[in-house]
């Protein structure tokens, strides 16, 4: 395994995020907004989203566990970590690293949809479409990918490569070492 084809360069990372940063403040100007960050891939572009967002805001966190492969998850979710606090009522925004079969984000919305928020949004800033096993609304997409599996900016393999300033694709070699 070693690091492949770069997807998107760290310039156009920022660049978007500045971008959503500004959609996103418009959307919720004069409210006040509760990001949820999904553990741990969206840490890296929530903490840079966060920063291009005017309007006020908090910040929890989620982590889930999906049954299945390193790299295809079954629907089946397992919270590991919940929110601190209820979102009744609360302007909520979800903000996921990639959605790939969308299984995830459709297990997690159906949970936070059940604590009755006054809106509930996401955020990811990439998806898979070709992947895509369950109809989603993605309010806001940062880009859309290939069928390869992503790493860098949050993106694990192995919990490796998250610290990469870029998403890359992974490069599956049989040629030996890299
Ligand atoms: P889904 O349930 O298939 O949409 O995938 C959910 C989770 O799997 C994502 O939130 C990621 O954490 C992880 N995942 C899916 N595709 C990739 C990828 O290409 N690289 C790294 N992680 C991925
Ligand atoms: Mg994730």
């Amino acid at each position: 395994m070693r690091i492949g084809k770069i997807l998107v360069q760290p310039d156009d990372l920022a660049h978007r995020v500045q971008e959503l940063g500004r959609e996103i403040s418009a959307e919720y100007e004069g409210r006040e907004l509760f990001l949820i960050g999904v553990l741990k891939g969206a840490v890296f572009f929530l903490s840079d989203l966060m920063r291009e967002i005017d309007v006020p805001c908090q910040v929890d966190f989620m982590a889930v566990a999906s049954y299945g492969s390193s790299t295809d998850s079954s629907g089946v979710v397992r919270i590991l970590k919940d929110l601190d606090a209820p979102i009744d009522g609360r302007d909520v925004l979800i903000v996921e690293d990639i959605v790939d079969s969308g299984l995830t984000l459709n297990y997690l919305l159906k949970t936070l949809k059940a604590r009755n928020p006054a809106t509930l949004e996401v955020c990811a800033l990439l998806t898979k479409p070709e992947r895509r096993k369950v109809d989603l609304p993605i309010r806001w997409t940062g880009f859309e990918i290939p069928n390869r599996f992503a790493i860098g900016y949050g993106l694990d393999h192995a919990e490796r490569y998250r610290n990469l300033p870029y998403v890359a694709a992974l490069e599956v070699s049989d040629a030996g070492p890299a």
